[in-house]
C-alpha cells in the first residue's frame, strides 16, 4: 500500500517506534485486512438470519435475492438503518445519562455535581416551555429533567419528542410531520428499527429508509438534550486558548488521558486531579498531574476547561506509544479495543469505567454518578501508581503541538456577535452573509477513517473553503484534526481566509476582545454537539423567515466511519442540509437506496447526501451548492 497513512506529524515520529517495538496499530491492521470484502462495501451482505449469510451478486450473474427472497434494495436499506439505530442508541444513551444526572442533582442525590450554568438551565427551561417564575434552581432542574426523560417515555405517537419540537423551525417540523418521520420516543423509534428489520418484516426500501430517517431524528433529539443539559451541568463553552497534539503530554507529569464521549466522569477526574496534584509530586512527577483529552471526551473538557487535546480517533494508540501516558481512562464510543494490549506493552493503566463498555485486559473501575468522586480518586491514584513504573528510556513524546482557540458554543458565538450589535446579535452575521463577505457556512463533523490519510481531507477542504470565504464550524474528530493542524488559530485566519472572510473574522474577534480575528475554524465541541450548529442555523432561518434548506449551509464528514456518523449525516439531510461524505457509504449495492439518499431526498427534505472522495473536488461541489442556495435566496 503506497497511500500515506496520516498527515499528522506526530504519526511520522511514532509509527516507526511502534514498528520497532513490534506494536501493531490501526494502520497495520487496515493493511492486513486488504482486500476488504466487496459485498460488505456495497452493503449487499445480509447476516440478519441464520439461513444466511446471503449476498447479492452485484454483477447480475449470481443470486439476486437472499434465501428468504430479500433483494439488494431491501438488504441495503435494512443494513443502513440498523447502523442509524446503533448511532442513535449511542448518542441517546449518553443523553439519558446526562438527563438522569440532572435529575439526581435536582433531588440532591449527587454531591459530585451541581448546576454550573444557571442561565443555561433557565434558557433550556424556557425553550421547553417550562414556567420558571418563582421556582428555585432544583425545581427548574427537576422540571427540565422530567420533560427530557419524557422523550424516552412518551407513548403518544402523534406527539413529537419535546426537544425536537423546541429546536427546529416551524416549517421544518411541518415538513417532517407530513412525512411521518418526527420521533415521539427515542427508545421506541430505535426499537422499531430493530423490529422492522427482522427477517420477514419490512421489505420496502423506501419505507425502511423513512424509518431510518425517523431514527436519525431521534438521534438528533438525543444529541440536543445531551449537549444542552451538559452545558447546564458543566458550563457552556467560552473561548479559551489551549493546545493540541501529542506534544501536550508532559515528560515530568503523571499524564492521564481521558478518552471516549461522556463528560460525566471526566469532569470529576479533572476536579479530583487538582486535589491530588501533591501526591503526584511526591511520587516524583515534578509537574504534577497533566490531564489530556482524546476523541470527544477530550473535546468536552477542551471546550469547557481548556484541557489540551492529545489525539483524535486514529491517533489514540499513538498516545500510548509515547510511553508517557500513565492512565488512559475510557468511557464510551470510539475506543479501540487494542488500547489495552498496547497499554500492557508499556506501564499504562487502561481503565474502563462503564459497566456496559469493558475491554479484556483493561482495569475496570465502575463509575456511578452517586460515587463519582470516589471513582475519580481511585482512577487518579491508579495513574500515580502506574507513573512509578514508567520507564523513562521508552518515553518518546513528539515535539508536535499547536495552539488552538476553542470553545465556541451558541452562547459564545452570539456573545461575540453581540459585541458588534448588542440589540440584535445575529444581524452582523446575517448582513455579512447577505452582502457576500461570508459566502456560506460549513459544518465539519465526523470521524477519522483508515480509508483516508488521517486528517488530510479535513485540512484540504477547509483551506479551500476558507479561501472562498466560507465560515467553518467543527465538532468531534474533525475539530480535533483542525486543532492539531493549527487551523484553530488567528494566524490561520490571516493566512488562509479569503479577504472578505478575514475582514469579518477580524471585526468580530477584535470587538470580542481577542486582539485579532476569530480562529479560522470554530470548535463547537464533541460530536454530540453538532446540535449547536443547528441551533445557530435555526436562529438565522427564523430571523429571515425561511427554512433550513434555503440557507447557504452545508455539512461535511470527509473521513466518516462510525455508525454515529451515519445517524448524524442522515438527520443533517433530514433537516435540509446538503451533506458531504468523503468515504464511500456502504449502500451503493442498491441503486434505489443510493438514489433515495442522494437525489429523492432533495425533493422530500431539501437536504441530500453528496459523495465525493476527492477533497478538492468535494470543496468545489460544496461551493457550488452554497452559490445555488444564495441564488435561491436572491443574494
Ligand atoms: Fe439471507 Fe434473508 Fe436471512 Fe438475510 S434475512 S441472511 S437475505 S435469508
Ligand atoms: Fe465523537
Amino acid at each position: 500500500m503506497t497511500m500515506k497513512l496520516s498527515t499528522d506529524p506526530s504519526a511520522a515520529t511514532l509509527l516507526p517506534i511502534a514498528k520497532k517495538e513490534g506494536i501493531a496499530t490501526v494502520w497495520d491492521r487496515h493493511r492486513a485486512m486488504q482486500p476488504q470484502c466487496g459485498f460488505g462495501q456495497l452493503g449487499v451482505c445480509c447476516r440478519i438470519c441464520w439461513k444466511g449469510p446471503c449476498r447479492i451478486d452485484p454483477f447480475g450473474d449470481g443470486p439476486q435475492r437472499g434465501i428468504c427472497g430479500a433483494d439488494a434494495d431491501t438488504i441495503v436499506a435494512r443494513n443502513v438503518i440498523r447502523m442509524i439505530a446503533a448511532g442513535a442508541a449511542g448518542h441517546s444513551e449518553h443523553g439519558r445519562h446526562v438527563a438522569l444526572a440532572l435529575q439526581g442533582v435536582a433531588e440532591g442525590r449527587l454531591p459530585a455535581y451541581q448546576i454550573r450554568d444557571e442561565a443555561k438551565l433557565r434558557a433550556v427551561a424556557a425553550k421547553l416551555g417550562i414556567c420558571t417564575e418563582g421556582q428555585d434552581v432544583p425545581a427548574i432542574a427537576a422540571a427540565v429533567a422530567k420533560a427530557t426523560l419524557e422523550d424516552f417515555q412518551n407513548q403518544d405517537h402523534d406527539a413529537p419528542c419535546n426537544w425536537i419540537e423546541a429546536t427546529l423551525t416551524k416549517k421544518r417540523l411541518e415538513r417532517l410531520q407530513a412525512l411521518h418521520v418526527l420521533p415521539h420516543n427515542i427508545d421506541a423509534v430505535i426499537t422499531q428499527i430493530m423490529g422492522r428489520t427482522l427477517v420477514g418484516c419490512d421489505a420496502d426500501p423506501v419505507n425502511l429508509i423513512l424509518g431510518g430517517i425517523k431514527g436519525a431524528l431521534a438521534d438528533f433529539d438525543g444529541m440536543c438534550l445531551a449537549t444542552e443539559l451538559s452545558d447546564a451541568l458543566f458550563g457552556s463553552p467560552t473561548p479559551v486558548v489551549t493546545a493540541a497534539n501529542l506534544g501536550v503530554i508532559k515528560p515530568d507529569a503523571v499524564n492521564i488521558a481521558v478518552h471516549g464521549h461522556n463528560p460525566l466522569l471526566s469532569e470529576v477526574v479533572c476536579e479530583v486531579a487538582g486535589q491530588m496534584d501533591e501526591e503526584a509530586r511526591k511520587a516524583g512527577a515534578k509537574d504534577g498531574i497533566n490531564i489530556v483529552g482524546i476523541c470527544c471526551t477530550g473535546n468536552e473538557v477542551m471546550v469547557r476547561h481548556g484541557i489540551p487535546l492529545a489525539a483524535n480517533y486514529l491517533s489514540q494508540e499513538l498516545a500510548l506509544v509515547t510511553g508517557a501516558v500513565d492512565a488512559m481512562v475510557v468511557d464510551v464510543q470510539c475506543i479501540m479495543p487494542s488500547v489495552s494490549e498496547i497499554g500492557a506493552c508499556f506501564h499504562t493503566a487502561v481503565i474502563t469505567t462503564m459497566a456496559e463498555n469493558k475491554i479484556p485486559g483493561a482495569t475496570h473501575v465502575d463509575f456511578k454518578e452517586e460515587a463519582a468522586l470516589e471513582s475519580a480518586r481511585r482512577i487518579v491514584a491508579t495513574a500515580i501508581e502506574a507513573y512509578k513504573r514508567r520507564d523513562p528510556r521508552r518515553v518518546n513524546i513528539p515535539d508536535v503541538k499547536q495552539t488552538a482557540i476553542v470553545g465556541f458554543g451558541v452562547e459564545s458565538v452570539v456573545g461575540a456577535l453581540a459585541t458588534l450589535n448588542a440589540a440584535d446579535p445575529l444581524q452582523p452575521l446575517i448582513e455579512n452573509i447577505a452582502n457576500g463577505n461570508i459566502r456560506g457556512i460549513a459544518l465539519f463533523a465526523g470521524c477519522n477513517s483508515t480509508q483516508v490519510a488521517q486528517d488530510s481531507s479535513f485540512v484540504t477542504m477547509a483551506k479551500k473553503l476558507a479561501a472562498n470565504n466560507v465560515l467553518m464550524l467543527a465538532t468531534g474528530c474533525g475539530a480535533g484534526s483542525f486543532a492539531k493542524h493549527g487551523l484553530m488559530t488567528q494566524e490561520a485566519t490571516l493566512e488562509y481566509a479569503g479577504e472578505s472572510l478575514k475582514g469579518v473574522m477580524t471585526a468580530i474577534g477584535t470587538s470580542a476582545g481577542l486582539n485579532g480575528p476569530l480562529p479560522l475554524v470554530l470548535h463547537m465541541g464533541s460530536c454530540v454537539d453538532n446540535s449547536r450548529a443547528v441551533q445557530v442555523a435555526v436562529a438565522v432561518a427564523d430571523k429571515l423567515g425561511v427554512d433550513l434548506d434555503q440557507l447557504p449551509l452545508v455539512a461535511s464528514a470527509p473521513e466518516a466511519m462510525s455508525e454515529k456518523a451515519v445517524a448524524i449525516g442522515t438527520w443533517s439531510v433530514a433537516l435540509g442540509i446538503p451533506t458531504h461524505l468523503g468515504t464511500m457509504p456502504q449502500v451503493t449495492g442498491s441503486a434505489k437506496v443510493t438514489e433515495l439518499l442522494t437525489q429523492t431526498a432533495k425533493d422530500l427534505l431539501g437536504g441530500y447526501f453528496l459523495v465525493e472522495l476527492d477533497p478538492n473536488l468535494a470543496a468545489d461541489k460544496l461551493l457550488e451548492v452554497i452559490e445555488e442556495r444564495r441564488k435561491g435566496l436572491g443574494i
